[in-house]
């Protein structure tokens, strides 16, 4: 594996390998599987998950790490094409990713849209430009429009739930203080899809994902036998759900304008998910979410602290599926075979 850039580039079978291989680590550490291997980990944006379960994970596998916080004791880096550079970036990312490239044997990145552009972004300019100046093994740690890692991570936890593979999944908007990136919800209803289940996007108006997004997703929904639906109706949507995953974006309809976006916004704030949400919900329905969460204004307490919220497992296993990620990408030939018997 050279890239593991977004769900959507891999068959379902090699999703449903990699999540084989990651309960096969997970049971049979491999320390010396990455021996002498090197990550380099470069950070737009902040992070504690991804990070922390990043370097982590390849040090159990026996390699090791670099991090990079362009602006925070490196080089700011610039990423637009044709800038004047005369600000704070010292550096661009035309020169300072194959730099980095050149030091290791892997490169995951981190670089989040600024949400001003939505056509940009649905065409992941600048993750693009990363790509394609990158000549090492590349994982996309988020970007404008994805978020694989957490995408797969968050299957596994549905596998371990036993939440069946048609079973309703509710992916929901919830209130933040300001606009957030697309990248997750897009991520997470794709993973949805394409495991198969009947997935309904419940949205105030305004915050409707992109058509591409969409589309995207109902055709992998189509391949594996399950449905993509979008509604704003909360009852409808939650009744019968086995799982209430929420999130947090920005305003579709007024994309990157930030006070049009606040008075959208302004009138939602029960967009809080309480456990009154669940009133109709299979019994046992589960509320997930990637994490970082804000308690009580995106998700109550009485759900986060309750037997529903499996949130902690989520983030548990971001380091199990990127093992099996670092593993297919670096391990050598005999680590491959030791893993396979
Ligand atoms: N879910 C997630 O990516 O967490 P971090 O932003 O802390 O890495």
């Amino acid at each position: 594996m050279n890239r593991f850039l977004d769900l959507a580039q891999f068959e379902r079978a090699q999703i449903i390998d990699l999540l084989s291989l990651a309960q096969a680590l997970q049971d049979r550490p491999e320390p010396r599987a990455l021996a002498g291997r090197i990550l380099g980990l470069v950070f737009f944006n902040p992070s504690l998950r991804t990070l922390a379960s990043f370097q982590a994970g390849m040090a159990r596998l026996g390699g090791s790490s670099v991090v990079i916080t362009p602006g925070q004791g490196t080089w700011q880096m610039e990423t637009r094409r044709g800038a004047i550079m005369n600000g704070a970036a010292a550096e661009h990312i035309r020169e300072g990713i194959p730099a980095l490239a050149s030091y290791c044997d892997a490169l995951g990145v981190r670089a989040f849209s600024d949400g001003k552009n939505l056509a940009d972004d649905l065409h992941e300019s600048v993750f693009g430009m990363i790509d394609a100046l990158c000549d090492k093994p590349l994982i996309n740690m988020e970007s404008a429009m994805n978020h694989p890692c957490q995408a797969l991570a968050d299957w596994r936890t549905l596998d371990e739930l036993e939440v069946p593979q048609s079973g309703k999944f509710v992916l929901s908007w919830v209130w933040h203080p300001k606009a957030l990136p697309l990248a997750v919800p897009a991520a997470t209803l794709h993973m949805a899809a394409m495991r198969g289940m009947q997935v309904v996007v419940l949205r105030p108006e305004g915050f409707a994902l992109p058509a591409p997004i969409m589309d995207k997703a109902r055709r992998a929904a189509q391949q594996a036998g399950g449905s993509v639906t979008e509604t704003g109706d909360r009852a409808a949507a939650l009744a019968g759900a086995q799982v209430l995953y929420a999130k947090e974006w920005g305003s579709t309809t007024d994309y990157g304008n930030a006070a049009a976006d606040a008075r959208l916004r302004a009138e939602l704030s029960d967009w809080c998910v309480r456990e009154p949400w669940f009133a109709g919900a299979a019994p046992g329905a589960k509320l997930m979410h990637c994490l970082p969460v804000r308690r009580n204004t995106a998700v109550a307490d009485e759900v986060l602290d309750g037997p529903r919220a499996v949130v902690r497992r989520e983030a548990f296993n971001r380091m199990a599926v990127q093992m099996a990620v670092l593993h297919r990408m670096l391990a050598k030939p005999a680590a491959v075979s030791e893993s396979i018997a």
